[in-house]
C-alpha cells in the first residue's frame, strides 16, 4: 500500500473535487505530478492547488530533513512567502529575525543592515533564519492541508517518455519497496542539488571548487546578534547565523585544493581546529571549539549551475535542479519561491487553462526563462562574484577583496545597493553591475595610494591587472545568463 497523506475527509469535499482526489489515489493521475517535497516542491504544490488544479507531490522521505542547506532567508524570500499566502510557515519554527550583515575583515567589522528605505507599507525588510527541516515541514504540512493536492512518500526513479513525441508523460516510483508509476500533463522535477532526472534535459554539469563545512554552536555569542556575519581573513570565507534561541549555525568554506586541509594535515577537521578557530570572533572561539570536539560536522558541496530553458514537453526543470549559485549569499531559497510566484502567474488557468496544452506551457516556460532574470541573475552573479573576492588568493583579488571591504565602510549607497541586490530586493541587474565596477575602481585607487611613489609605473601596469581580473571574475557568469 503506498503512504497516502491526507488531512480533509473526502465526504466534505464537493464531487467534482472528490472525483480529482480518487483520481489521484486510484489511477495515479492529476494535472502536475512533482517530484520532491522540498522548498520549491511544496510551495509549488500549494500555489498550483489554489489555482485549483489537481497536484501529485512525491517525495522520498517525509520525516524531517536534517540538513545544513536553507537556513537564512532573505527579505526578498519572505516577500515571496508573503505574496503565496505562505507567511505563516516561518512561524513556531524558533525563527530569529534577520536585520542585515556584519562582515569583520581581519578582524575590523563592519555594519551592513539591510536598507530602510526599501521599507514597504512601513515594514522595514527583514530575513529569517531557521533549522531548514522544520521550515520545510511546515511547507509540506500546507501542501497536505490542500484539498486539491495529495503527498505521497516515494522515491522517483525514471520519467516516463512517449517514445514518438519525446512528451514526459509522468513517473515511475518505488513506493513502500513497490514499483508505481504516476502521471500528469506535467512533471515538475524539483528533487534538488543532486537531481537525477536534470541531465536527461541539459548537457551542463554543476561545477563545484569548494565546500562548505557545517556545525552546530551551542549558546555561542556573536557580535551582532539577529544579524548574518561574514569573517574575512586569509581563508576562504566563514558564515555564522542563529537558527534558533540557542543555536546557531557556522559554515566554513574549504576551497578545493587547500594546503591545510590536505589529508596528512588532519584534513578538513584539521583546518578547522588549526587555521579556522584563531580568525573567529573571540565570543564565538569555545563553542566551536566544543562543537568540533563533540559536534556533527557534516559538508556539502557549493555549486554553481547556470540555468537552461526547457524545451522538452510535459515536464518543467526547477530549484536546485535547474540553477544553483554559490551559497555564501543565501539566495538559494529566495531564487526558488520567487520562481513559484512567477510560475503562478505564467501557469494560472487564465493563461494555460489546459496543462495537455504543451506548445502554450512550452511558450510560458520560454516567458519564465527570461522574466526571472531581473531577480535570479542578480542572485546568481552577485554570489559567484562576491565568492571569488571573498576567497581571494592572488594579489588581484585581494585588491578587490579590500576594495569591496572599503566600499562598504563608505556606507550610504555603498552599503544600500549591495545589501539590497544581496536581500533580493533591488531585481535590476544593472545595479549590480555598476557596484560591482565601482568596488573595482576603488580597489585599484587603494592600491595605488598604498603603493610608494617611486614604484608607479609597476603599480599602473599591477593596476591593469586588477581591472583585468574584475572582468573575468564577472563577465562568464554575465554571459551565461544570457543564454538561451
Ligand atoms: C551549504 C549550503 C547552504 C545553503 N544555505 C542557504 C541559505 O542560507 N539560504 C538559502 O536561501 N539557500 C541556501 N542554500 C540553497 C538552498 O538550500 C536551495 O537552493 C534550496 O533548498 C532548493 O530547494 P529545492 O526545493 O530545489 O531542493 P531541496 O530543498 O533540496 O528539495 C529537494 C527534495 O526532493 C527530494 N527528492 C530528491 N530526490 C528524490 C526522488 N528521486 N524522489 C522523490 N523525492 C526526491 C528530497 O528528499 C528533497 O526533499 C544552501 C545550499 C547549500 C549547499
Ligand atoms: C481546488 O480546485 C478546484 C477546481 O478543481 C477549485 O474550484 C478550488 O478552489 C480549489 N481549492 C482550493 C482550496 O483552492
Amino acid at each position: 500500500m503506498p503512504t497516502v497523506l491526507e488531512t480533509t475527509t473526502s465526504s466534505l469535499l464537493a464531487p467534482t473535487l472528490q472525483a480529482a482526489a480518487i483520481r489521484r489515489k486510484e489511477q495515479h493521475a492529476a494535472d502536475v505530478i512533482i517530484i520532491g517535497a522540498g522548498i520549491l516542491g511544496s510551495a509549488l504544490a500549494v500555489t498550483l492547488a489554489r489555482q485549483g488544479r489537481s497536484v501529485i507531490l512525491l517525495e522520498k522521505s517525509l520525516e524531517e530533513p536534517d540538513r545544513i542547506v536553507g537556513e537564512l532567508l532573505q527579505p526578498g524570500g519572505v516577500q515571496a512567502l508573503e505574496e503565496l499566502g505562505l507567511r505563516d510557515c516561518l512561524n513556531d519554527i524558533d525563527a530569529i529575525p534577520v536585520y542585515g550583515y556584519e562582515v569583520s575583515y581581519y578582524k575590523t567589522p563592519v555594519h551592513i543592515p539591510y536598507p530602510a528605505n526599501a521599507a514597504k507599507e512601513g515594514r522595514k525588510p527583514e530575513g529569517r533564519s531557521f533549522h531548514h527541516g522544520r521550515f520545510v515541514q511546515k511547507l509540506r504540512t500546507a501542501a497536505m492541508r490542500e484539498d486539491n493536492v495529495t503527498v505521497i512518500e516515494s522515491k522517483a526513479t525514471e520519467l516516463v517518455r512517449n517514445q514518438y513525441t519525446g512528451q514526459i508523460l509522468g513517473v515511475k516510483c518505488i513506493t513502500a519497496g513497490q514499483p508505481d508509476y504516476y502521471f500528469g500533463a506535467l512533471t515538475v522535477v524539483a528533487d534538488g542539488y543532486g537531481s537525477v532526472f536534470r541531465k536527461e534535459f541539459s548537457t551542463r554539469a554543476p561545477l563545484v571548487r569548494s565546500k562548505f563545512y557545517g556545525l552546530e554552536l551551542i549558546d555561542t555569542k556573536l557580535p551582532r546578534p539577529s544579524h548574518g556575519h561574514v569573517v574575512l581573513s586569509e581563508n576562504a570565507p566563514v558564515l555564522l547565523y542563529q537558527i534558533g534561541t540557542r543555536e546557531t549555525r557556522i559554515l566554513v568554506d574549504i576551497p578545493e585544493g587547500t594546503p591545510s586541509a590536505t589529508h596528512a594535515n588532519g584534513g578538513a577537521k584539521g583546518h578547522l581546529a588549526k587555521v579556522v578557530l584563531p580568525s573567529l570572533p573571540v565570543g564565538v572561539q569555545k563553542s566551536f571549539q566544543e562543537a568540533l570536539e563533540n559536534g556533527k560536522l557534516r559538508s556539502m558541496p557549493n555549486s554553481w549551475l547556470p540555468p537552461t530553458t526547457n524545451k522538452t514537453p510535459g515536464v518543467m526543470l526547477l530549484g536546485d535542479a535547474l540553477n544553483m549559485r554559490h551559497p555564501l549569499t543565501g539566495g538559494g531559497m529566495t531564487a526558488a519561491l520567487n520562481d513559484v510566484v512567477l510560475i503562478r502567474n505564467l501557469l494560472a488557468q487564465e493563461m494555460v487553462p489546459d496543462l495537455n496544452d504543451t506548445s502554450k506551457v512550452l511558450a510560458q516556460l520560454k516567458r519564465f526563462h527570461w522574466q526571472r532574470k531581473g531577480l535570479t541573475s542578480v542572485i546568481n552573479i552577485l554570489a559567484q562574484a562576491l565568492y571569488s573576492l571573498f576567497a581571494a588568493d592572488d594579489y588581484q583579488l585581494q585588491a578587490l577583496q579590500l576594495g569591496c571591504f572599503r566600499y562598504f565602510q563608505l556606507g550610504g549607497n555603498c552599503v544600500d545597493g549591495p545589501v539590497g541586490l544581496l536581500a533580493g530586493i533591488i531585481r535590476r541587474p544593472f545595479v549590480l553591475f555598476y557596484h560591482f565596477f565601482a568596488v573595482a575602481l576603488y580597489g585599484m585607487w587603494l592600491y595605488i595610494v598604498q603603493s610608494p611613489l617611486w614604484k608607479l609605473p609597476l603599480t599602473m601596469i599591477q593596476c591593469v591587472s586588477i581591472f583585468w581580473k574584475a572582468c573575468v571574475v564577472i563577465f562568464p557568469f554575465i554571459f551565461s545568463e544570457l543564454q538561451a
